[in-house]
């Protein structure tokens, strides 16, 4: 059975992941940053909780004497939050990629999957977008992602662990945790928009584009690469559909409709002159090649997040 450590453990995407190995029969050992969540069904499936700061290298040394066969890390500011000073945003999303190899690569731990984000790639033109793209980082999320896949590629060749990369679109799903980070997602946000407020107001003209995929199909691409024997090095995991932000909110429309008998204005700010629209696509299909599946469609997790803030919005 694979011992697997999850930075970022109580996160987002981390929370889903660790319930989702635990149930696929792993040893999951999750890592927090502060509190243990308070969910002691979560809790009850994990092999372990460890609580640390991933800065912390003496805290990382300790724990790296459990020998775990696989890291999966999640742990990063978000896309605003990386805007913060170089030296703070790299401490955190850069410098424990470092730290994490160099420790726990001593201490034989064969696989590491690292989080990136299809942001990597930059502005898209009207393209299919594989994992041999160029990267074309355009801000300092994208930045610190690239430097945290180019550390990677260094352990791979100077190490005996297995580095694999995530590319990650943009991801969307009712939370794990109710503190979860997670409302700002478009999907999520404007889900919530709905229920709460009865309309849906977009921040833009509503033509920008996503590749939005949820989070238990997240998990399974995670799950694929944690069991192939195939040796890319990066992954592109999406759900292979383009859509704007217009396509989504009409659609987040159409199921307030039939479940709630209500038609929601949606309200779009004012549409920039002669932006150029680019259709381009993620391509997921070498992900689908050692197994993945997309299984949740866009209707079926929208409908999941309207039962979520039906249970739990007073
Ligand atoms: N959510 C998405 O749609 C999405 C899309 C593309 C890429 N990603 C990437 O996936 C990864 C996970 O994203 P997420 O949405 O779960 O983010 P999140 O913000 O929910 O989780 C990050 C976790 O890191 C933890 N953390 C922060 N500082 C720490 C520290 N010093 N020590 C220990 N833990 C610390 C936080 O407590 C949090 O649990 C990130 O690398 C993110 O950039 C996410």
């Amino acid at each position: 059975m694979h011992k697997v450590l999850v930075t970022g453990g109580s996160g987002y995407i981390g929370a889903r992941l660790c319930l989702h190995l635990a149930e696929q029969g792993y040893s999951v050992t999750p890592l927090f940053y502060s509190n243990i969540p308070k969910e002691k069904s979560w809790i009850s499936k994990m092999d372990n909780v460890v609580v640390g700061d991933i800065r912390d290298e003496k805290f990382l040394i300790e724990l790296a004497k459990n020998k775990y066969d696989v890291i999966v890390h999640l742990v990063s500011l978000d896309h605003n939050q990386s805007n913060g000073s170089p030296a703070y945003v790299s401490s955190i999303n850069i410098a424990p990629v470092w730290s994490l190899l160099d420790v726990f690569s001593k201490q034989g731990l064969k696989k590491f999957i690292y989080f990136s984000t299809a942001q990597v790639y930059g502005a898209l033109k009207d393209e299919k977008v594989t994992e041999f793209h160029d990267t074309n980082t355009q801000n300092a999320y994208g930045l610190t992602h690239h430097i945290g896949e180019v550390i990677c590629e260094h352990y791979n060749r100077v190490s005996s662990v297995d580095c694999r990369i995530v590319r990650l679109s943009n991801s969307y799903g009712a939370p794990i945790f109710e503190e979860n980070n997670c409302w700002w997602l478009v999907v999520n946000d404007l889900c919530r928009m709905a229920y709460i407020e009865n309309k849906i107001v977009l921040q833009s003209d509503g033509s920008p584009l996503r590749d939005f995929i949820h989070g238990w199909d997240v998990c399974n691409g995670v799950q694929c690469i944690i069991e192939t024997s195939e040796d890319h090095f990066i992954y592109n995991i999406n759900s292979g559909k383009t859509m704007s932000i217009i396509e989504i909110a009409q659609k987040i429309k159409t199921v307030f409709f039939v479940r709630y008998g209500i038609e929601l204005p949606i309200i779009t700010a004012k549409r920039e002159s002669d932006v150029e629209i680019n259709k381009y696509l993620l391509d997921n299909s070498l992900v689908r090649s050692i197994g993945f599946e997309v299984k949740w469609n866009l209707e079926d997790g929208i409908n999941n997040l309207f039962e979520y803030l039906e249970q739990n919005n007073e």
